[in-house]
């Protein structure tokens, strides 16, 4: 079980480029980076606007001096300082993940990139060449393939739970672009412009990470043919925003994906099912702390994150233990809001005007407590409160 305990000596000097103020995924990196004191955030271009990205960057709590115009400066300053950082998350649109990657392996550092990568094979395998010479790590973030239920997943494939495989049934296939909401909306503009998102909408927005769920899966994952049907059914798209994709894999198993944005009602509907010739396994996003394993001619199984019965290379990244929601994290980190708020007003003498489990919460549940033990002992009886 994780304790939050530092897995570094020291935390990682680490920058963002984008993310900025009303970007999509951003404040998931921080947070996430952050949350075990592996990575310390000091220094960003986090945004395509300079002035708003300093704003910003002071805002989270980042040194003035070192909120930057844009990347190329951010490299360059942080290369003369003796605490420069090490590392850098790039959480831009597609078409910048190439050469920011490139530009920051040549200045040293460690590089988390978003997906996709870059656009061409040839590009990705220059910069795979780079790190390996550098010996830098680049990580790309399949956010989803962290999950606990992926490695239990990864486990129960490996150990022969569900026999030899035969299908995997991929699909991301999301609702939200149904209609040109890229008319108004800034982060699907660029999704939907092929000079800033690639050559694909769906495909690489969505559909690689359920590819790269079955990578992590299944150990031997290898596609050895592909057929790809693309279509975009809102009017005027170029890229688009439905795809179905046949592969044929290495050892003769067969793997569907069906990456969509126009899927009406589906809010993710992210889901990897496996099947092999005793058993299947499915895993569904928006319910993750849930791994079906259903063998064939019994009663279905639902595996629950964090239970003690799950193989031990799950169990080592359990951070809450089995019960409490995953959520508990958010809800945990709006009442450290509200507790600071309440602090800082109390240090300024201002009237809090909002609630929180204050003072007054603690002493209720004390004298309910109290309540509750001398009503039971006096043998379950009506007491006054
Ligand atoms: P967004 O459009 O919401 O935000 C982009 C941010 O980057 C903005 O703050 C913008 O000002 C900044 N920016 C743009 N160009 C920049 C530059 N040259 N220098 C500095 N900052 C710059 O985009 P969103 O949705 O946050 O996506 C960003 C990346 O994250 C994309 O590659 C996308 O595919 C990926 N993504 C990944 C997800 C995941 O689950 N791993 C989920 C959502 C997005």
């Amino acid at each position: 079980m994780i304790n939050g305990e530092k897995t570094v000596e020291t935390p990682i000097r680490w920058a963002m480029i984008g993310g900025g103020r009303g970007s999509q995924i951003g404040y998931i990196h921080r947070s996430s980076a952050v949350r075990d004191h592996s990575f310390a955030l000091l220094a960003g271009a986090f945004d395509l606007d300079p002035g708003r990205g300093k704003e910003f960057g002071i805002s989270i709590g980042v040194d003035p001096d070192r909120c930057y115009a844009d990347y190329r400066t951010l490299f360059a300053e942080e290369a003369r300082r003796e605490d420069g950082i090490e590392a850098v998350s790039i959480a831009t649109p597609n078409s910048t993940h190439y050469e920011m990657t490139k530009a920051a392996l040549e200045a040293g550092l460690h590089v988390i990139c978003e997906k996709p990568l870059c656009f061409k094979t040839e590009e990705a395998e220059e910069l795979a060449k780079i790190a390996d010479e550098m010996g830098l790590v680049v990580g790309v973030m399949y956010g989803y393939s962290g999950h606990q239920m992926i490695e239990q997943a990864r486990q129960m494939v490996a150990r022969g739970d569900l026999g030899e495989i035969r299908l995997i049934n991929m699909q991301f296939a999301h609702g939200a672009y149904h209609t040109a909401i890229e008319k108004e909306n800034p982060a699907v503009k660029w999704r939907m412009d092929p000079r800033l998102a690639g050559p694909s909408c769906v495909i690489a927005d969505v559909g690689t990470h359920p590819l790269f769920l079955a990578e992590a899966i299944l150990q031997d994952f290898e596609i050895e043919q592909l057929l790809c049907s693309r279509k975009s059914f809102v009017e005027d798209r170029v890229l688009e925003d439905n795809a179905f994709i046949l592969m044929n894999l290495k050892g003769g198993a067969q793997a569907t994906l069906w990456a969509s944005a126009i899927n009406c009602g589906s809010l993710h509907g992210q889901k990897i099912r496996i099947i092999g010739s005793k058993a299947s396994i499915e895993w569904l996003d928006e319910q993750p702390n849930q791994l079906a394993y259903e063998i064939e001619g019994e009663p279905a199984r639902v595996l629950e994150r964090g239970a003690a019965y799950l193989y031990p290379e799950a169990l080592v990244e359990d951070r809450i233990s089995a019960g409490h929601p995953e959520g508990l994290f958010d809800a945990w980190s709006n009442l450290y809001r509200r507790f600071a708020i309440a602090m800082n007003q109390s240090k300024k003498g201002e009237k809090t005007d909002f609630w929180f489990p204050d003072i007054r919460a603690g002493v209720q549940g004390v004298k309910w407590v109290e309540k509750c033990v001398e009503s039971a002992d006096k043998g379950a009886v009506w007491i006054e409160y």
